[in-house]
């Protein structure tokens, strides 16, 4: 064995994962509370004299196996209830945008659960101060774009979904749109048919999980109820051929999540993730973290974890970078030169 061979799969793995770090990338898919790191939730904690049910940072870690979405759920809220202060809620996002920005990630779509909060106490005017701060702080910074969508949790009912509308109305220049998410199972999107209707005559734009622990159905109402502009997850979508066409005829975009989609046990191991056969059907997918504090890596982890369990080669690559901006709400000249600094950044990683 001479030094090339011996040295090949270790390249490989370092050719991978430098040509993900070098591309420009929006993220779609982003809980802001899932980029809880255990560090920064006992530093908070203890500012605001909160007990956590963990002793150390590695208690916490080690809690972190989770069996089903119900499961993860249930950590992933009591992770959140150490927010309290409007500095909270930025410092969280700080933590989130400096990561992303080493990712290369130049634009984000941001979920944040407003009732997760609401319901401890915690002024609407508070969570998304915070947020917006360090928003406004990465664009500043980093050039770093964004939009803020706010979700209602599926697990609670439709008068409390309309509350909170209501809240967000003073903050109406902050949030973009409105999304769907919590337990999946037995909460149907037809559940919030009438309060996504008011959204959507506010002027927000809708999207919703759906198809991720749920059946195919729940995807078709997220579209024809809910008139959602985008599917989060959508893996359910492949045991319905007729719903694959439509997304397909109608460039609904996936916003599909690798390591989540592992480490809550939706697929049995990446080897078997869909994605590349949602790009083989011509499904508009892009590659997101979901709640990275939570399962295992960023958006780039996410890249190249599916990269090499399902040898998706550069132009896959290429390929998703440039549907996470064209699914993007990004306007039509800031869409026009992301593309061009991703065009210039594969250019320059594929020497001819
Ligand atoms: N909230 C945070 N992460 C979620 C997920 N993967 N599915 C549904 N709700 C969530
Ligand atoms: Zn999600």
């Amino acid at each position: 064995m001479n030094d090339r061979t011996a040295n090949r799969p270790a390249r490989a793995a370092t050719d991978v994962a430098g040509f993900v770090a070098a591309l420009p990338k929006a993220e779609l898919h982003l809980h802001i509370e899932g980029t809880f790191e255990p560090d920064l939730m006992f530093a908070i904690a203890e500012r605001n004299g909160v007990r956590l049910p963990y002793a150390s940072v590695e208690e916490v870690r080690a809690a972190y196996s989770f069996s089903s979405l119900q499961d993860f759920l249930d950590i992933y809220y009591a992770g959140a209830s150490v927010l309290i202060e409007e500095q909270d809620f930025h410092d969280l996002a700080w933590a989130y945008l400096t990561r992303a920005h080493a990712d290369a990630v130049r634009h984000v779509e941001i979920f944040f659960d407003p009732q997760t909060h609401t319901a401890r106490g915690v002024p609407f005017a508070t969570v998304v101060g915070g947020i917006g701060r360090a928003l406004d702080d990465a664009e500043a910074r980093f050039g770093l774009t964004s939009r803020l969508i706010m979700c209602f949790l599926r697990h609670l009912d439709e008068a409390a979904a309309f509350d909170t509308l209501d809240a967000a109305m003073d903050h109406r220049d902050r949030i973009a749109g409105v999304g769907l998410d919590s337990s999946e199972r037995g909460h149907p999107p037809s559940k919030f048919r009438e309060v996504f209707r008011r959204a959507r005559s506010a002027g927000l734009r809708a999207v919703a999980h759906a198809g991720e622990e749920g059946p195919p159905e729940y995807i078709r109402e997220a579209l024809d109820l809910l008139e959602v502009v985008r599917i989060d997850h959508g893996n359910a979508a492949l045991e319905d051929d007729d719903l694959v066409a439509d997304l397909v005829r109608r460039r609904v975009p996936l916003t599909v999540c690798p390591l989540s989609n592992v480490r809550l046990r939706v697929v049995d191991d990446m080897a078997a993730h869909p994605l590349k056969r949602m790009l083989d059907r011509g499904l508009f997918v892009t590659v997101n973290s979901d709640d990275p504090a939570y399962f295992g890596g960023y958006v780039n982890d996410n890249y190249v974890a599916a990269a090499e369990a399902l040898g998706l080669d550069r132009s896959h690559l290429v390929q998703l970078a440039r549907n996470s901006f064209d699914a993007s709400w990004l306007d039509g000249p800031a869409k026009a030169a992301r593309l061009a600094e991703l065009d210039a950044a594969a250019a320059a990683s594929n020497p001819k």
